[in-house]
């Protein structure tokens, strides 16, 4: 392992005065994290903390008798003994004081606008959880969906929630071939999906993939399609209609109460294997987590109109557009369609309409903005603002400064949240009250969790420094096992480093205590705040007949963040090598899906690797960042694979 990344070292920048600041609202703030250093030493203060949480921020049918134990093996348990149904803490709780209040606030490419109230959305997902109950879901199964951005996907997750089942949501950018892997791994009985989804002006059609996916499938049972009449598809036997189902399901239900750590959802991501691993979070810990940070990071208010614009389908959508922010009672936004379609604007139209207060999106969504020139937001009103935030990649200084001087005008602070799939909820960000802020850093660990900056034997890093990311202590929103292999789950995070949680990345603390974040220490690359595995990526290439081994890597980029450079050794060219490099990225497209076409191909005749056969990736590193090759090349097997990669430049097709 090497803390060595990709990413520039981010400078780091002077302290930014927070207008949102308050002599009030800082001491509180303060107060937090006086209380924090001691939980570092006293288990009993640590738990006390959670336990509080807990108490305010959730509804509980039964309370729980012990706040956290840890089981041989690995195994975690929080609020052991207790009862809640996560459905309820985020729509019926609110019913007696916001039951005509907006939940939910959709808006489509083609402009079409939904909004529902949490009345409204009560009833349609106490349906739909009758739906599925009748179609004979229990708490055992596995719920799956390839759905649009839409109220209906908040609806099946709220509904699986209910009834106890876990949902399992797939990112439409994934193709039949992905899905049909999570599918099969998880042995679904049945998906949720759509005709089609907007994009771009164009209709991806959701169902026909589906179909795609279970040729060779044995699991599924039935397909729900809710037809919008965007796409014709083809009905087949075991097809189920959306509309029907819920017209003719009743509204009656007897309401379920289930365990603490009874599993709520299993979210696939990318390792550094090449199987995508099944991520298992549990139901109180992971709601407490992202009903505690939403509630704190974003300051909810009753008034607010909330937009976090990742997909539904990664970790984000679960815990920042559904769970944290419903749990609170706030009203969302729902965005389905492209940043800047029709035309540059198109956000900041949104965000003038619709009154959006707190806006949460990615780094490479906001270079993306800043290239198209600070006028087009200016023309804009963006008033209602009151919060930014920024997730999925480190944010680079100056990124951070155009997005709080040109979005938030100097008023909202920009909060930056480091976290990912593995810790249900953020776990290092400032808090919006904090009386400064530094650019390009995603602050300081928020209160409750414990994290460190150390060496591969877990001794602390000094100031400076960089090292590995790690958490001292559990946490309730962690995720508990990986589906149907706790083996790995155990070796890829427990034992790497001795006694902590290992995150993958590099970071260094400076002088205040602030973190930042250096990128990826293994084999995964961040491509527009979306995770993949060069693994996943190299197996799909070797798929291809004529390529004989291939190597992944990752390159800078100014819009991504990181763009995927392949390399590849082929046995003959049957093509051009321009057909051959677009017959690749078409392989790839259908191997795994959009978000993994590489931007670069290039073919070599060799890999660089190790007198024991290991490929040698940070010369690759190198080679594909236009800088010369450096660090030790004593271990290299034949040094005239390097004279020969430099050659292989002639042949770089860049498409
Ligand atoms: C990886 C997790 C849950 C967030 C969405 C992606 C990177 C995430 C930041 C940030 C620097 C960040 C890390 C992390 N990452 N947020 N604010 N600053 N890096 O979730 O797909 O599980 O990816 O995204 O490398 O390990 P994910």
């Amino acid at each position: 392992m090497s803390t060595k990344s990709n990413f520039k070292s981010l400078t780091q920048d002077k302290f930014i005065q927070n207008p949102y600041s308050t002599d009030d609202n800082s001491a509180f703030f303060s107060q937090w994290r006086q209380d924090q250093k001691e939980w570092h030493d006293s288990n009993e203060k640590f738990e006390s903390f959670w336990r509080v949480q807990a108490e305010r921020l959730l509804h509980w049918k039964s309370k729980w008798h012990t706040v956290f134990a840890e089981k041989e093996n690995h195994k975690f348990n929080w609020f052991s003994g207790g009862k809640l149904n996560v459905s309820y803490n985020c729509l019926d709780r609110h019913l007696h004081d916001k039951s005509d209040k907006l939940a939910v606030i959709c808006e489509s490419e083609d402009g079409t606008v939904e909004k529902v109230t949490y009345r409204q959305l009560h009833q349609q997902v106490v349906r739909f959880s009758n739906v599925l109950k009748n179609l004979g879901i229990t708490s055992e199964d596995v719920v799956s969906v390839y759905m649009p951005m839409s109220l209906e996907l908040v609806i099946v997750m709220l509904a699986c929630a209910r009834l106890g089942a876990m949902h399992n949501v797939i990112f439409p950018g994934f193709s039949a071939e992905s899905i049909r892997d999570r599918l099969n791994d998880c042995s679904s009985k049945i998906i949720v999906t759509a005709d089609g989804t907007w994009r771009k002006g164009k209709v991806l059609p959701l169902k026909n993939i589906v179909d795609k996916s279970l040729v060779g499938n044995k699991s599924v049972e039935n397909v729900i399609i809710w037809d919008r009449g965007l796409v014709s598809y083809r009905k087949n036997l075991n097809d189920l209609d959306w509309h029907q189902l819920m017209q003719k399901v009743c509204l009656e239900e007897n309401i379920r109460f289930w365990d603490s750590e009874h599993p709520l959802f299993l979210l696939y991501t990318s390792g550094s294997t090449g199987k995508p691993k099944g991520l298992v979070h549990t139901s109180a810990g992971y709601l407490l987590g992202a009903t505690l940070s939403s509630r704190y990071i974003f300051d909810l208010h009753p008034d607010d109109i909330y937009w976090c614009t990742a997909d539904i389908g990664w970790i984000t959508g679960h815990s920042y557009v559904v769970y944290g922010p419903l749990s609170n009672g706030s009203t969302i936004f729902l965005y389905e369609g492209a940043p800047s379609f029709p035309k540059p604007g198109r956000f900041w139209n949104m965000i003038e309409k619709h009154k959006i207060s707190k806006f949460y999106t990615a780094p490479t969504a906001i270079r993306m903005f800043m290239s198209e020139g600070v006028k087009i937001p200016h023309s804009y009103d963006l008033s209602s603002l009151k919060i930014l935030g920024s997730v999925g990649e480190p944010i680079n200084p100056d990124v951070w400064l155009w997005f709080f001087h040109h979005i938030g005008q100097k008023r909202c602070p920009v909060v930056d949240t480091w976290w990912q799939t593995e810790t249900g909820s953020i776990m290092i960000s400032p808090l919006p009250f904090e009386k400064t802020l530094k650019p390009g850093s995603a602050s300081k660990p928020l209160p409750g969790l414990i994290c460190d900056i150390v060496d591969e034997k877990g001794n602390t890093k000094g100031t400076n420094t960089e090292g590995f990311l790690v958490v001292r202590k559990p946490w309730p929103s962690m995720a508990r096992t990986i589906y149907n292999n706790h083996d790995r789950f155990v070796e890829q995070y427990w034992q790497k480093i001795p006694g902590v949680y290992f995150t993958g990345d590099g970071a260094k603390r400076d002088e205040d205590g602030f973190y930042w974040l250096l990128g990826r220490v293994d084999d995964v690359l961040n491509v527009s705040g979306h995770r993949l595995s060069t693994m996943e990526m190299e197996s799909a290439l070797v798929s291809y007949p004529s390529v004989v081994e291939a190597a992944v890597v990752g390159r800078p980029d100014d819009i991504t963040g990181e763009a995927i450079f392949c390399f590849v050794v082929i046995d003959k060219i049957g093509c051009t090598a321009d057909d051959l490099v677009s017959s690749l990225k078409q392989h790839v497209r259908k191997k795994i899906g959009a978000i993994a076409v590489p931007k670069d191909i290039c073919i070599v005749e060799q890999l660089p690797k190790t007198r024991s056969g290991k490929i040698m990736r940070r010369l690759l590193r190198d080679h594909a960042c236009g800088r010369s090759f450096s660090g030790d090349l004593s271990t290299i097997e034949d040094r005239a694979v390097l004279k020969s990669l430099q050659k292989s430049k002639t042949l770089d097709l860049r498409v």
